[in-house]
């Protein structure tokens, strides 16, 4: 029993000093002096010993103890030290840093552009109205004035769903008969902006979803002039007001006659939309008397004018959502 105890002390000794943390050493404590520890047990059963070797071991173990109980007391204060200085370094705050800039959401740049043509629009009394972008073939095609098999469908590639005659708007311009139905026999002033859905081979200058801004103005006595002059004026506050503007002759079988619109772009030409005076079967098909009622429409393509204000070369980026892209907006 001597030898055991002397061998304990030994031993725990060299397994205190390899602890490396206050934990491991509380363990290895509660291993030889807690309630089941080896030195403790050894300590009640001294009392079994022959009596004349009680003294001896007896005086031992308690030498045992008070020399463990020492050498643990002095790696845990080491132990903790260390700990504690640990800590404070991984904690340290350099309090003389900048902050640190909260990154910050921004607009796309397509809604920049959309929200400068609302704001031109609104200024000439031209309020928006909401259409939708599921529509059905009667409202985006026959009631336009283009009638199914007509050689004119083929000016758009139509995303058709399972639902027999229900796509994805290939313009804006259905817009215009939800309007005119909810507004007749009222005059109409409204942009109807949002995004139309082709069925194109995407590539730099095709996308399959873009946004256009179509307008429409119905009432009595109004004339193609009234066109030209809300186009130029358009033009104007979204170009310069020395802009010059062009108009084209064209077709779209819902409106006659009808124009394309360009405006001077770097020595050259630029179309922004298409426009005309509203057809008088559209009309009829609105709710409005073409004999008593005119209007005007156009359709603008807000991604063009974003693409040539910022020298953008590829159509693509707009919905790739890229944030080198985005964030330089
Ligand atoms: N909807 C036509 C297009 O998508 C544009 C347009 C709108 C033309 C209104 C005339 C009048 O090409």
């Amino acid at each position: 029993m001597l030898d055991r105890l002397e061998q304990l002390q030994g031993e725990t000794l060299t397994q205190i000093d390899r602890t490396a943390s206050s934990a491991e050493l509380d363990r290895l404590e509660s291993a030889v002096l807690g309630k089941k520890g080896e030195l403790t047990t050894m300590l009640r059963t001294v009392g079994q010993l022959p009596p004349e070797e009680r003294p001896q071991v007896g005086k031992l173990a308690n030498e045992v103890r008070v020399a463990l109980e020492a050498a643990f007391q002095a790696r845990r204060a080491a132990l903790q030290s260390h700990e504690l200085a640990s800590q404070m370094a991984a904690g340290a705050i350099d309090v003389t840093l900048p902050g640190r800039r909260v990154p910050q959401g921004r607009l796309h740049p397509a809604t920049i552009t959309l929200r400068q043509i609302y704001n031109i629009w609104a200024e000439m009394g031209f309020q928006v109205y909401q259409s939708r972008d599921v529509e059905d073939d009667d409202t985006n095609f026959t009631l336009l004035n283009i009638p199914p098999h007509h050689p004119a469908r083929d000016m758009w590639d139509t995303f058709y769903t399972t639902q027999k005659g229900v796509i994805l708007r290939t313009h804006t311009s259905p817009g215009q008969i939800r309007a005119m139905h909810e507004y007749a026999p009222e005059p109409i002033r409204v942009i109807l902006p949002g995004m139309v859905y082709r069925y194109e081979q995407v590539d730099a200058t095709h996308e399959m979803q873009f946004n256009q801004v179509e307008g429409l103005a119905v009432g009595r006595g109004i004339r193609m002039t009234d066109l030209k002059g809300v186009m130029i004026a358009f033009a104007r506050r979204m170009y310069g007001a020395e802009r010059r503007v062009r108009f084209r002759c064209s077709h779209f079988p819902f409106t006659e006659p009808s124009v394309e619109v360009d405006v001077e772009w770097e020595g050259g030409w630029l179309e922004i939309g298409g426009a005309g005076m509203v057809h008088p079967t559209v009309l009829k098909n609105g709710g409005y008397d073409p004999r008593v009622f005119s209007g005007f429409a156009f359709g603008i393509g807000p991604e063009r004018i974003t693409l040539i204000k910022h020298a953008i070369e590829d159509i693509r980026v707009f919905w790739a959502n890229d944030l080198r892209f985005l964030e330089q907006f």
